[in-house]
């Protein structure tokens, strides 16, 4: 794993934004896994720049989001469908078609439903990049706590800490969704590359279980420790409960100078 530490919350957007362009640009018809949630913001504000700049084009790369809230639909403005039209997809030139989300308007055989979501992501060939939040119980897309580590795309109720933390964006908040279809956390660990970016010291007890703590189901971002190729991108506050944040800054420093494609 890499561990790239940065000053701040701007750092860290600036820092995947450069690694996303650089993947975009290394390969124009590259699969993005897409994340929502505050912290992925600045990247995509970073990406849209970008694009307006003229230095970066997504007219032949294909989207794939994490997760979507059940019971929402797309034009709904809590929905994560509307959270990606908003912040990225009304901005740049990523063709709709080739964007997808989870249908949170389903109903019936949500397996089936699954299943196929699955299907398009192997029918465009694998995610070769996927964005990652990480939750302050350690959940990665909707993969809560005791989630399977094998797990594919599923419907997931949410846990009492998600709700929490998600229900002030509702104005009503007992109209807070409780369950969301997801891909899995086998899913996750499929796709060639993961970034994770995490900012705030909210995060700093879930980013130290994730990348020094033991694997397991309680904290599904520790899956990633058998992933090979992950960076996480993560601010002081976030890095704060990190012991070995010397050790990071060294192998960062010697991957720059050995094998900085890693870090391009
Ligand atoms: P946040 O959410 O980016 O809004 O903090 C992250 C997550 O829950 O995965």
């Amino acid at each position: 794993m890499l561990v790239i530490l940065k000053r701040d919350y701007e750092e860290v957007s600036r820092e995947a934004a450069r690694i996303v362009a650089g993947a975009v640009r290394a390969k124009p018809e590259i699969v993005l896994g897409l994340a929502t949630g505050s912290t992925p913001l600045g990247l995509y504000r970073e990406l849209v720049q970008l694009y307006r700049d003229g230095s970066l084009d997504f007219s032949r790369a294909t989207s794939f989001n994490l997760d979507e809230y059940l019971g929402l639909s797309p034009d709904h403005p809590q929905s994560f469908h509307h959270f990606m039209q908003q912040h990225f997809f009304s901005e740049v030139n990523l063709p709709p078609e080739r964007a997808h989300l989870p249908d949170g308007t389903i109903s019936g055989d949500f397996d089936r439903y699954c299943q196929g979501y699955e299907e398009r992501i192997r029918a465009a060939g694998g995610i070769d990049l996927q964005i990652l939040g990480i939750g302050r119980n350690g959940h990665v897309g909707f993969n809560e706590p005791t989630s399977s580590l094998a797990s594919r795309t599923r419907l997931k109720a949410l846990s009492r800490e998600t709700i929490e933390d998600n229900r002030h964006f509702f104005s009503d908040a007992s109209k807070m969704p409780q369950c969301a279809i997801t891909m899995g956390i086998g899913t996750i660990l499929e796709s060639r590359r993961v970034l994770l970016l995490a900012s705030g010291r909210s995060k700093a007890a879930a980013i130290a279980k994730a990348i020094e703590g033991p694997i397991t189901s309680s904290v599904s971002a520790s899956a990633l420790q058998m992933h090979p190729d992950v960076t996480f991108i993560i601010d002081e506050e976030a890095a704060y409960s990190l012991t070995e944040r010397e050790y990071y800054r060294h192998v960062l420093e010697m991957t720059e100078q050995f094998t900085p494609e890693r870090l391009s």
